[in-house]
């Protein structure tokens, strides 16, 4: 038998991994010890009582019993596969990155999910689809963690348990929210008026998707690239699926959830396993760097904020095919580790509040979840790249650091090479300034812009799509108790657009309120985008 090792990818030759816990033809014991027997504990006499001295009884039940790991926090509904990421190679003009030069071919593993639901909940329910990708670049993996709608429902993390509590089950019953939001949600979402541009994306057919092989991804927050003159860009990412963007029906989604709960899972290995490789081109967003960071009066801090694409063309920069299977479910899908801070050199971070937060929350959570600090030697995790750290010892270390100083640089170790600076492949933060001042939990005023987009959104659609978005509203706020939160949303509505608002008002059989806000037209549609119609946003 070869080493004990599994490859996380093989994904270009489709070659099985090898696995550690199924060598030879024999059934073993951890250790390896042949057994004659696993149906029968070993007892006093025929009838009992059974020893304790049976290790294989011992060692198979006291396993069973710890096969259950905490499920993710949020996204714990997901299924994933392998693939490739073809770079088209014209990215160099904004940024150095490695796995996006030309003919580079990066394996990858993707994981999607909706967010609310646990783990055995059905993949058909109205809510918001994770997007991760995991690049196994040579530079160090990068993790391009995103969503399949392009904005979020807050713009601080600091607010993202409160978000999460308000629409995970309520604390009492336990029913789960995520097909029919109650109280809390719209609770939250009305009060928190900044969530109003993200809840209209899930009131749409966008957060009924046909299938995991027909969603829109996005990385929602602006990234910060530098290219190999040491230029800098603000950049935002997109997915295009090369089979278009499809939804289901709220009909449909409903019996669907009932008939088959797992269908987008399903349809994902189902097509991969048909040879019906689903398929996505990754395009960027680029607009100028500047001290500002907003473009054509957009805060592109605020991560309720899209730019349109009629004002920053998507640049299609490499494909993405996925065409293998995971073999083990566990092992890879419920295992993997994204983590928005595993960047490669070339892309950096913004100052965007809520990613802020989540360079912290990811590594945190998963400590807990992945049971201690060794979880990037998991194969799903295992980088492609050389790994050379002093991350020593901790739960699970499989790793056999060797020599005897574990810090860099030393005399001891037969010389260190490593000198801080000298090396022009390191990951080097993107040069950007940070604004002075004192310390403050204040926003900027930009940030209190609610409604201009959410508008642009709506008028955005075509008429079917518009009497979707009206029947969820209606639907989903039929299912609250407290008339004020419905009032409270309505009157959100009405700071949206007036015909959406009197269509729901109606249907509630509610007062129709006149705006509170004046809008913002500063981003507001342009006849032209208004017109439009589906082709918005493609
Ligand atoms: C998990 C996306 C905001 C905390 C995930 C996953 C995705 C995702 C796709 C699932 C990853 C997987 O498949 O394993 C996003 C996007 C956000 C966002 C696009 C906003 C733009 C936040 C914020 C926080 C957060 C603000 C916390 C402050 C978490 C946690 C997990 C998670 C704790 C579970 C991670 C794990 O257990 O491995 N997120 N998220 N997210 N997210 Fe976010």
């Amino acid at each position: 038998e070869g080493p004990q090792t599994r490859s996380a990818t093989g994904a270009e030759t489709g070659a099985a991994p090898q696995t550690q816990a199924q060598q030879g033809k024999f059934l073993t014991t951890a250790q390896g010890a042949r057994l004659y027997d696993t149906d029968h504990s070993l007892k006093a006499g025929r009838r009992g009582p059974v020893l304790l001295q049976d290790h294989h009884l011992r060692e198979k039940i006291t396993h069973f019993d710890h096969e259950r790991i905490p499920e993710r926090v949020v996204h714990a509904r997901g299924a994933a596969a392998h693939g490739v990421f073809e770079s088209y190679g014209n990215a160099g003009s904004v940024t150095h990155a490695n796995f996006l030069a030309e003919g580079r071919r990066t394996p990858v593993f993707v994981r999607f999910s909706t967010v609310l639901g646990s783990r055995g909940s059905a993949d058909t329910v109205r809510d918001t689809r994770g997007f991760a990708v995991k690049f196994y670049s040579d530079e160090g993996t990068f993790d391009l963690v995103g969503n399949n709608i392009p904005v979020f429902f807050i713009q601080d993390a600091i607010k993202f348990p409160d978000v999460i509590h308000a629409g995970k089950p309520q604390p009492d019953r336990e029913i789960p929210q995520a097909q029919s939001a109650h109280d809390t949600f719209w609770d939250f979402v009305s009060l928190h008026t900044e969530a109003q541009h993200h809840t209209i994306w899930n009131m749409s057919d966008r957060a009924i998707p046909r299938s995991y092989r027909m969603m829109e991804g996005f990385g929602i927050h602006t990234f910060r690239m530098t290219n190999a003159d040491g230029q800098t860009s603000l950049v935002k990412f997109h997915w295009k699926p090369v089979l278009g963007v499809h939804s289901l029906t709220w009909e449909e989604a409903q019996l669907i959830a009932g008939a088959d709960p797992d269908f987008h899972r399903r349809d994902l290995a189902d097509a991969i396993e048909a040879g019906a490789y689903p398929e996505w081109e990754l395009g960027l967003q680029v607009v100028p760097d500047n001290p500002e960071q907003t473009f054509e009066g957009i805060d592109l801090l605020d991560p309720t904020k899209l730019i349109p694409e009629e004002l920053a063309e998507v640049q299609l920069v490499g494909r993405l095919t996925l065409n293998r299977n995971p073999i083990n479910y566990f092992a890879e899908t419920e295992q993997v580790a994204f983590h928005p801070g595993h960047l490669p050199p070339g892309i950096d971070v913004t100052d965007d509040p809520l990613l802020q937060g989540r360079l912290f929350s990811y590594l945190d959570t998963q400590l807990t979840r992945l049971g201690g600090p060794n979880f990037a030697q998991l194969p799903i995790n295992r980088p492609h790249a050389p790994v050379n750290d002093n991350l020593r010892d901790g739960f699970g270390q499989q790793a056999d650091h060797t020599g005897v100083a574990p810090y860099k640089p030393n005399s001891l170790d037969g010389g260190c090479p490593f000198t801080a600076g000298a090396d022009d492949r390191a990951f080097v933060e993107a040069v950007a300034t940070v604004e002075e001042g004192r310390k403050t939990r204040e926003q900027p005023a930009s940030f209190d812009d609610h409604f201009s987009q959410a508008r642009l959104f709506w008028t955005s659609l075509s008429p079917t799509e518009q009497d979707h978005v009206v029947a969820a509203y209606s639907f989903e706020l039929g299912k609250c108790w407290h008339e004020e939160i419905k009032q409270r949303q309505v009157q959100c509505l009405a700071n949206i657009d007036p015909v959406l608002c009197e269509q729901v008002a109606t249907a509630l059989g509610l007062d129709v309120p006149a705006p509170t806000e004046t809008p913002d037209t500063s981003v507001a549609p342009s006849p032209a985008l208004s017109q439009l119609g589906e082709q918005w946003p493609s």
